[in-house]
C-alpha cells in the first residue's frame, strides 16, 4: 500500500495525539499590553485553534530583563500567569493542544526595556552590529547598546528562571513549553561561535557553547516532564549576527546533547523546532544567508535523521512545500508563520486548497487589538 502520511494525517506527537501536522509558529505580535495576555491574544489564538490542532505561543519573557520587543507577554510573575490562564483555557475549549515559547532576547533588548534602565545581558560584550536596528516602544527603531557579558556565576539563577517560567506555564494550564534557543536570542549567543567570545566553561568548544542550553534543557525537564519540553533552534540563521563557522556541526552537536539527555531520563522530548537556512527571521527579507538549496537541504535532512525524536520545520513553507516535506519523511510537522497571520483558517483553507490572504508586514508588531491582528477574513460560509 503506498504511503498516505500528507500534512493532513494524525500525528502522535509523544503524549498528544495530533489530527494534522500544520502547526501555528511562534510570532510575536506586541498585544499583550505591558506583559499581560489580555482578551485579544485569547481571541487570536481561538481563532488559529482546530480540534486536534497544534500553537505555539508568541515568544513569552521568562524575566524582568527578558524582553527586547514592546509589549510582549511574560510569564514570570502570578498576575502573567493567571491572565494566560484563560487564554489557554479558551484554547482547550476549541480542542487545540498549545505550548508557551520561553524568550529571553539577551543583547538583542535596550536599555529601555531594562529594569533601571541597566544594560541588556548577553554572552559577550559585543553589541548587535548596526546592520540591525531595534524597535523601541515608541514605534520608532535605534542602535542595539553594548550588552553586560553574563558572569559564570550568574548563569545558574538565568537557568532557573528558565525554570520557574516553564512552572508557571504548567500552572497556566499550557500543555508544554517550547526553549526558544534560535534565531539570535539569548541561547543562540551562547551557541554561535559568531557571538559567544568566552572563556570560561560557557565558551570556545562546542561543549561549552551548548552547555547553557543544556543545563536549562535538564532544569527544565526535572521540573515538568522531557513529554512536555521541547526545543528550537536555527543553526543556520544570521539573524542578529547570529553567526556561526560551521552550522551543520553546531545542530548535530546540540542534537546529539539533546538525544543524550532524552536517553538519561529514559523520555523524549515533545520536539526539536528547526527554522530553514533559506528563512531570515521576522521576514525581513524573502531569502536568507546565501547557500544553495542542496546545503539547506543537507543541513536539515541530517539534523532530522539524527534527532531521535519528533521533527518540526519552519520558515518559507507554503501548502505545496509542506506537503512534500511530510511526504519525503523530511519531517514530521510543520510550522507555519506568516501565512497564519493572514489566514485565521489556514489549515481549512490548505485542506481545500483554497486561495490565502495576504499578510500586511507594518501589522506585524502595532498594538491595536484588532487591526491586522484578529480581523483577518475567515473563508466565507458559501466555500466550506
Ligand atoms: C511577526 C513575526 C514574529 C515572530 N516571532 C517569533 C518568536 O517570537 N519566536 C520564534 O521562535 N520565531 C518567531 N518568528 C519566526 C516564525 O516562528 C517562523 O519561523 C517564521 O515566520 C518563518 O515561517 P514562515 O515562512 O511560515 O513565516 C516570527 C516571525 C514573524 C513573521
Amino acid at each position: 500500500m503506498a504511503d498516505t502520511t500528507s500534512l493532513f494525517s494524525p500525528y502522535r506527537m509523544g503524549k498528544f495525539n495530533l489530527s494534522h501536522r500544520v502547526v501555528l509558529a511562534p510570532m510575536t505580535r506586541c498585544r499583550a499590553l505591558n506583559g499581560i495576555p489580555n482578551q485579544a491574544l485569547a481571541e487570536y489564538y481561538v481563532q488559529r485553534s482546530t480540534p486536534g490542532g497544534f500553537l505555539i505561543t508568541e515568544g513569552t519573557l521568562v524575566s524582568p530583563t527578558a524582553p527586547g520587543f514592546p509589549h510582549v507577554p511574560g510569564i514570570y510573575n502570578e498576575e502573567q500567569t493567571q491572565a494566560w490562564r484563560k487564554v489557554v483555557d479558551a484554547v482547550h475549549a476549541k480542542g487545540s493542544i498549545i505550548f508557551c515559547q520561553l524568550w529571553h532576547v539577551g543583547r538583542a533588548s535596550h536599555p529601555v526595556y531594562q529594569p533601571g534602565g541597566a544594560a541588556p545581558i548577553s554572552s559577550t560584550t559585543k553589541p548587535v552590529s548596526a546592520r540591525w536596528r531595534i524597535l523601541l516602544p515608541d514605534g520608532s527603531y535605534g542602535t542595539y547598546p553594548k550588552p553586560q557579558a553574563l558572569a559564570t556565576h550568574e548563569i545558574p539563577q538565568i537557568v532557573d528562571h528558565y525554570r520557574q517560567a516553564a512552572i508557571n506555564a504548567i500552572r497556566a494550564g499550557f500543555d508544554g513549553i517550547e526553549i526558544h534557543g534560535a534565531h539570535g536570542y539569548l541561547i543562540d549567543q551562547f551557541l554561535k561561535d559568531g557571538i559567544n567570545d568566552r572563556t570560561d566553561e560557557y565558551g570556545e568548544s562546542l561543549e561549552n557553547r551548548c552547555r547553557f542550553l543544556i543545563q536549562l534543557v535538564k532544569a527544565v525537564v526535572n521540573a515538568i516532564g522531557a513529554e512536555r519540553v521541547a526545543v528550537r533552534i536555527s543553526p543556520a540563521i544570521d539573524h542578529l549576527d547570529a553567526m556561526d563557522s560551521n552550522p551543520l556541526r553546531l545542530g548535530l552537536a546540540v542534537v546529539e546533547r539533546l538525544n543524550k539527555v532524552q536517553r538519561e531520563v529514559g523520555s523524549k522530548l515533545t520536539y526539536l523546532h528547526v527554522t530553514q537556512p533559506r528563512y531570515t527571521a521576522y521576514g525581513q527579507t524573502e531569502t536568507g544567508r546565501p547557500g544553495t538549496e542542496e546545503e539547506e537541504a543537507n543541513l536539515m535532512r541530517n539534523l532530522r535523521k539524527t534527532y531521535e525524536g519528533t521533527f518540526m520545520c519552519s520558515g518559507g513553507y507554503t501548502r505545496e512545500l509542506g506537503l512534500e516535506a511530510i511526504a519525503q519523511g523530511d519531517a514530521d510537522l510543520v510550522s507555519y508563520g506568516r501565512l497564519f497571520i493572514s489566514n485565521p483558517d489556514l489549515v481549512q483553507r490548505f485542506k481545500l486548497n483554497a486561495p490565502l490572504s495576504k499578510y500586511n508586514r507594518k501589522t506585524f508588531y502595532t498594538q491595536d487589538p484588532v487591526v491586522g491582528y484578529t480581523d483577518y477574513p475567515f473563508l466565507s460560509k458559501s466555500r466550506l
